[in-house]
């Protein structure tokens, strides 16, 4: 074995976590779910949500079985819905093409929906102990500073050059203390900024900590400015009730319930009340608009102007399929996305 593997296992079983909700257990479906849970997400913001997920989908069958818009739900606030998507879209796969059991074969595995390799090596080494090497933000981060690997780690050739490396230091058993060894120490010891070198066991080999280059490794993305959009949501109140709108199933937010949107209102017209009547037939006035939500997503920033009305006529049954009337409330607990959710909280404080 390395001695890079051997000082991190050690380290894993000394130091390590070992009590996450979605450790000790050798079930793929259960650590499936968490790993999808934390691409992009911190351990503190899943735990939450995976537990609840857990209790109301505990089995492949039961997630393939559910609606989407249950799935959804149990998602609203993780953010990055098409995890959610392709989790629900992967299970049906798994009960309609291997049986309802998770596939075991690694190019099997990533097949599935939204499992690239690095989850996929995850959940094979934690659920089947197979010897597959992880590579997700914090194993680069590790890599590129005990090897002062320079070059952006996500461009193809610095990624290829750290799967390579990945690999050759995999050891040969114990592979679950491995696996979460190397999460754990990125996560807890080799963290992006002030890592606590002290503390490493793979201090006396770190060639970053030795040429004092932890600060610029690794190397950060080049720099694009991120585009912004401006958006007009239209807030349509009745009594304590609001009109949402299932969005298209693809796109930003797919699947989840938001309010009708209208991005060339917010350019042209301010003529709120007959769009409205126009769109829905529906009799209303404008009210002044809420304070501006912005919202950052990774590939451009999103600030929505929230414009209420309020009915001046009972508004008529929706015409089309895809829009409802929920109370505030049940609007909240609805699987709707953040930005939404923090607006009809703000309602809440504002009576119609
Ligand atoms: N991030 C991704 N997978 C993880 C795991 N199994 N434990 C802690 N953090 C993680
Ligand atoms: Fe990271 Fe410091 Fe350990 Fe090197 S010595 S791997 S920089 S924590």
């Amino acid at each position: 074995m390395t001695d890079f593997a051997s000082r991190l296992i050690t380290w894993q079983k000394i130091h390590g976590r070992h009590d996450l909700p979605w450790q000790n257990t050798t079930d793929p479906y259960a650590i499936w779910v968490s790993e999808i849970m934390l691409q992009q997400t911190q351990v503190t913001a899943v735990i939450g949500y995976y537990a609840k997920f857990m209790a109301r989908f505990p089995t492949i069958s039961a997630l393939a079985n559910a609606t989407q818009d249950e799935v959804l739900q149990h998602w609203s606030g993780l953010g990055y819905y098409s995890r959610a998507r392709n989790l629900h879209h992967a299970a049906q796969t798994i009960v309609d093409e291997h049986d309802g059991v998770f596939p075991q074969d690694f190019d099997t595995i990533q097949t599935l929906s939204g499992i690239g390799r690095s989850t996929a090596a995850a959940i094979a080494s934690f659920a089947f102990h197979q010897v597959q090497t992880i590579l997700d933000g914090n194993v680069k981060r590790v890599l590129t500073r005990h090897f002062a690997i320079s070059g952006w780690p996500s461009t193809p050739k610095v990624e290829k050059s750290l799967w390579l490396l990945a690999e050759k230091l995999l050891p040969q058993s114990d592979m679950v203390a491995y696996t979460q060894g190397l999460m754990d120490l990125g996560a807890t010891i080799c963290t992006r900024s002030k890592p606590k070198c002290t503390l490493c066991p793979l201090n006396d080999s770190c060639l970053a900590r030795e040429q004092n280059l932890t600060s610029v490794l690794p190397t950060s993305k080049p720099k694009k400015s991120i585009p912004e959009k401006n958006t007009t949501m239209l807030i349509l109140r009745q009594g304590n009730e609001v009109m949402l709108v299932k969005r298209p199933p693809t796109g930003i937010w797919g699947g989840l319930w938001s309010f009708p949107e209208y991005e060339e209102i917010a350019e042209t017209t301010n003529d709120y009340a007959a769009v409205v009547l126009d769109q829905f037939g529906i009799s209303a006035i404008a009210n002044n608009a809420l304070p501006t939500v912005s919202h950052a997503f990774t590939h451009f920033k999103l600030h929505i102007k929230p414009q209420p009305l309020a009915l001046t006529k009972q508004a008529p049954q929706p015409r089309e399929a895809g829009f409802i009337w929920l109370s505030i409330e049940d609007a909240i607990g609805a699987a709707i996305p953040t930005p939404i959710r923090n607006i009809l909280l703000s309602l809440l404080k504002h009576p119609s």
